[in-house]
């Protein structure tokens, strides 16, 4: 595997990998990886001929009071992840590299990136939408993986893709849990052990909110009655929001026809999880 930090040998690197590799994968994250990086690492080398990863805590994604300073970066344990999972290219820039002197070009995107996330987290989408769109360019993938753990950020990225013309298909891959069904993710070590204790209330709301949708209800307001119980049951969560919404359009439902995506956001102290699930009418 090559564990590259700079622009220019990543270049070098991808000429020779795309010599042996007609179809690049690529999974872009912040690093700190865990299960639910490495299945969409698994996914790009079961559908791909080379994995791209990169790991790079992207700084314009981070409001001013958030925990880019804070946020793990166990540079070698992700390069001996990425290097064990079978993956070409490990991509781990500084800020500096990505970021050079003058920098001033930024993606943005309106509608999909302003509701929920983007409303309590200003400014972090045009992050997001920024750091994927050079990325991209600099990775000229056939595919690009992203978890479904971070459903409007996978919405935000379909149609950036698609208004830019951007030439690959992004593809959504399961959530991943740990055994009492807390979505992993790198800030879940944030929490203190009475916090992660608590923290799975996230998942048993939308599994009741499932199962009240089983058993027939299709109105937003008592799926939702539903999610606000079981979090009042854990007394460290303080719900940022919890939504029906139309899986294309992010756009809040009173009914759910077909399909829809239940999201959910809560702070435990300072660490702010999501977690979501799909709602399909059989
Ligand atoms: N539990 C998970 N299951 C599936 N994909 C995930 C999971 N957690 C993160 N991902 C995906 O990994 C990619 C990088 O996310 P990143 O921000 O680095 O991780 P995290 O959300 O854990 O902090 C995103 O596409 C994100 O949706
Ligand atoms: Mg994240």
């Amino acid at each position: 595997m090559e564990f590259i930090a700079s622009i220019s040998d990543l270049k070098d690197a991808l000429e020779a990998l795309r010599r042996r590799s007609a179809k690049v994968g690529f999974v872009p994250t912040m690093g700190a990886l865990h299960e639910g990086h490495l299945s969409l690492v698994r996914r790009s080398r079961e559908e791909m001929e080379g994995t791209v990863v990169s790991a790079f805590v992207n700084p314009t994604q981070f409001g001013p009071a958030e925990d880019l300073d804070k946020y793990p970066r166990p540079v070698e344990r992700d390069r001996e992840l990425c290097e064990k999972a079978g993956v070409d290219i490990l991509f781990a820039p500084p800020a500096s590299e990505m970021y050079q002197a003058g920098y001033a070009t930024y993606v943005l995107q309106e509608r999909y990136s302003e509701p929920f996330e983007g409303a309590l987290r200003t400014g972090h989408f045009h992050g997001v939408c920024t750091v994927c769109a050079k990325l991209f360019c600099l990775v000229r993938p056939a595919v690009a993986y992203f978890g479904q753990k971070d459903y409007q950020q996978s919405v935000v990225i379909r149609h950036m893709v698609k208004d830019l013309n951007m030439d690959l298909e992004v593809r959504v891959c399961p959530i991943v849990r740990e055994e009492d069904g807390l979505a992993m993710s790198s800030r879940n070590a944030y929490l203190s052990a009475e916090e992660r204790r608590q923290a799975p209330a996230l998942h048993r709301a939308l599994a009741a909110a499932e199962q009240a949708f089983a058993a027939g209800e299709r109105s937003a307001a008592p799926l939702l009655a539903v999610i606000g119980k079981v979090i009042g049951e854990a007394p460290l969560a303080q719900m940022d929001y919890a939504a029906v919404v139309n899986p294309e359009s992010l756009r809040e439902v009173r009914r759910i026809e077909t399909e829809a995506v239940a999201l959910i956001a809560a702070r435990f102290g300072k660490t702010r999880l999501i977690d979501n699930t799909k709602l399909t009418a059989k």
